[in-house]
């Protein structure tokens, strides 16, 4: 498939390109800048080489990776993802989009701290066409560990989203990477549920010095 990843830039999207990259797909990182798009796929791909990946990764604007792509992985600041999206909507058709998106507040203990509309993915799907099919998923995930190919990631990935498609899709994509595996919690109205406990996996890995994600037995 082609994914993008807008934001690809960021430490979040490296395992992710690499891993599906590996697996055969087209990957897209998107940037502000065609030439910050161009400087990080070029490191990137120095690093895919050391798994012995040479896939597909090219570097593009956001808007138009988002416009070439049937995934649309959003790994933005949640600050800025909702201005972000409104500027390259028109770039937007019938993607799957997924969200890994968590709005927090740092304080003396890190805290969930949502939009108006109850989750950034909700948020995310507000600011699309109606025929974008948002994906909430990998918020639990960290980038350290998607970024290190020694350790399998032995985690859950719990997603939600209100069509069952774009929802088998992600799964699949999902359970390329071992071990992941994806357990579908329901409707997107779920995701502010997921988001928050990504600040509780944050507290616990301060406090233990160890980096904590999910696992449903
Ligand atoms: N890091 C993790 O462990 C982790 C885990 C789970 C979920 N997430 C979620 O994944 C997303 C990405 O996280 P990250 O740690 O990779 O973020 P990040 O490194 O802070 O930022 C990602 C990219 O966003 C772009 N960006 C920065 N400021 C921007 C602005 N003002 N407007 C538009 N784009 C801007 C930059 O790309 P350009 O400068 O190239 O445009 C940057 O490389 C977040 O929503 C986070 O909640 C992260």
């Amino acid at each position: 498939m082609k994914i993008s990843l807008l934001g690809g830039t960021g430490s979040f999207a490296e395992g992710l390109v690499i891993r599906w990259a590996k697996v055969g797909h087209e990957v897209l990182i998107g940037s502000r800048t065609q030439e910050k798009a161009d400087a990080a796929t070029a490191e990137i791909k120095e690093k895919a080489k050391e798994q012995g990946v040479e896939g597909s990764i090219v570097g593009m604007e956001n808007g138009e990776a988002a416009k070439a792509s049937e995934v649309v992985v959003v790994c933005l600041p949640p600050e800025y993802t909702r201005a972000t999206l409104e500027g390259i909507s028109s770039s937007f058709t019938n993607q799957i989009v997924i969200s890994p998106v968590v709005p927090m507040k740092f304080g003396k203990v890190v805290s969930y701290d949502p939009p108006e509309s109850g989750s950034a993915a909700i948020d995310i799907q507000n600011v699309l066409p109606d025929t974008v099919r948002v994906v909430s998923a990998y918020h639990n995930i960290p980038a350290k560990g998607l970024a290190n190919f020694e350790k399998p990631l032995d985690y859950d990935v719990v997603i939600c989203g209100n069509d069952d498609e774009a929802k088998g899709v992600v799964s699949r994509l999902t359970e390329e990477m071992p071990s992941l595996k994806a357990i579908d919690a329901g409707p997107l109205e779920i995701s502010s549920m997921i988001e928050a406990i990504t600040p509780l996996i944050i507290n616990m890995n301060k406090k233990h010095k160890h980096e904590f994600s999910i696992k449903f037995i």
